[in-house]
């Protein structure tokens, strides 16, 4: 009689691809400088000049708005000695370096460095602060430290439409809010636990309650690119946050570290993760609103998922990276799920796979 084999379980991934330096840089050359990176909304550089400054790992960069009305980005950093100009963010007429006062225009053009007539050769022509790549998608403004990278559409092919489908009018949104914690993780244990709603019922009662409809939720990959999937009815429950009415739940992943989410009846919010050391990751929860106010249904949605959701996972996240850096550690079977559904950590698996195609290199495989 033939019986089926039995294959053995697929595990979490071992402890070192959250605890191992190495691994740590080779996320920060592999994936962080040659993937999509949110960096801002365009409502929060609406005029010329307008700027917003970042840091993706050790590279400091900013986006700035031209005065032909165009985004552009660049590094952070001034072409005489190194100094970074911008901070925070803010409008500028030109780019001016605090410390000798090295002047470009809001193309990267250096215009003046002090005293610079007395260098034969000196031409400041050839100058300009090193631009990178951007893309508006949506409303929101990505960068990619890889000049070579493709386009957002074939990184994530369909997952404009997708968006658009869930909520139509998302690019008629502003930046209303955000909030930011330092997760004491790794950022891929930020990223799984982001990727899974098996620990939602659990360790998430408001949520699961309050917002969505825990039998209806899945998360699936979606189109060809590394894009996650996740789809829920909006709440039946009479604990719901706030009248869900209209449209129902879901959220697009874009691999590596952001993620658009519209909670039910339209209420635009995103996750992006800026890892900060192998043990360290600020998570940053965004919010969007048609005027970029937050009226009070918005305020209420905010300050729940603050108090609760938000509030649960970094106690978790935390917890787990401690667990994860334990000698009694061994990786448990995951809870792969062939029926899909909410009990289930296939994403994780799929997370797993794009992670070492990454990461896995000579020497460092296995
Ligand atoms: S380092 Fe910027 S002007 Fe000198
Ligand atoms: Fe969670």
């Amino acid at each position: 009689m033939y019986q089926e084999p039995v294959l053995p379980p697929v595990r979490g991934l071992p402890a070192r691809y959250f605890t191992d330096p190495v691994v740590y840089q080779r996320v920060k050359t592999e994936i962080f400088f040659k993937t999509w990176q949110l960096a801002c909304h365009v409502s929060q550089v609406p005029r010329p000049g307008d700027f917003f400054s970042f840091s993706i790992f050790d590279q400091d960069l900013f986006v700035i708005r031209g005065d032909d009305g165009k985004l552009r980005a660049f590094y952070n950093v001034c072409q005489h000695r190194g100094h970074p100009l911008v901070e925070g963010s803010g409008n500028r007429p030109r780019i001016t370096c605090p410390y000798h006062a090295w002047t470009y225009d809001l193309h990267g053009k250096l215009i003046g460095a002090p005293n610079s007539r007395s260098v034969p050769g000196f031409d400041a022509g050839k100058i300009h602060i090193p631009g990178i790549r951007l893309e508006e998608f949506l409303g929101f403004v990505f960068v990619n430290l890889d000049r070579d990278c493709e386009s957002m559409a074939k990184c994530y092919p369909g997952a404009k439409e997708g968006i658009l489908a869930l909520c139509p009018d998302i690019e008629m949104r502003a930046f209303a809010h955000e909030y930011t914690a330092d997760e004491k993780c790794n950022w891929f244990a930020a990223v799984e636990n982001y990727n899974e709603c098996y620990h939602c019922k659990v360790a998430h009662a408001d949520f699961a309650k309050g917002v969505i409809d825990p039998g209806s939720y899945n998360i699936a990959p979606y189109g060809q690119g590394k894009v996650l999937s996740h789809t829920s009815l909006a709440t039946r429950s009479e604990e719901a946050w706030y009248d869900v009415s209209g449209s129902d739940y879901g959220s697009f992943y874009l691999w590596p570290s952001m993620s658009f989410q519209v909670y039910p009846g339209g209420v635009v919010n995103t996750y992006h993760w800026r890892p900060l050391a192998v043990d360290d990751v600020r998570v940053h929860r965004g919010w969007y609103s048609g005027d970029g106010e937050v009226d009070e249904t918005l305020r209420k949605v905010i300050d729940l998922d603050r108090e609760t959701t938000f509030a649960e996972d970094l106690a978790l996240l935390q917890n787990v990276q401690r667990g994860l850096r334990s000698m009694g550690y061994r990786p448990g079977p995951l809870i792969l799920d062939p029926k899909g559904g909410i009990d289930n950590e296939r994403p994780i698996s799929i997370l797993h796979q794009w992670l070492r195609a990454s990461v896995d290199g000579p020497g460092n495989g296995g």
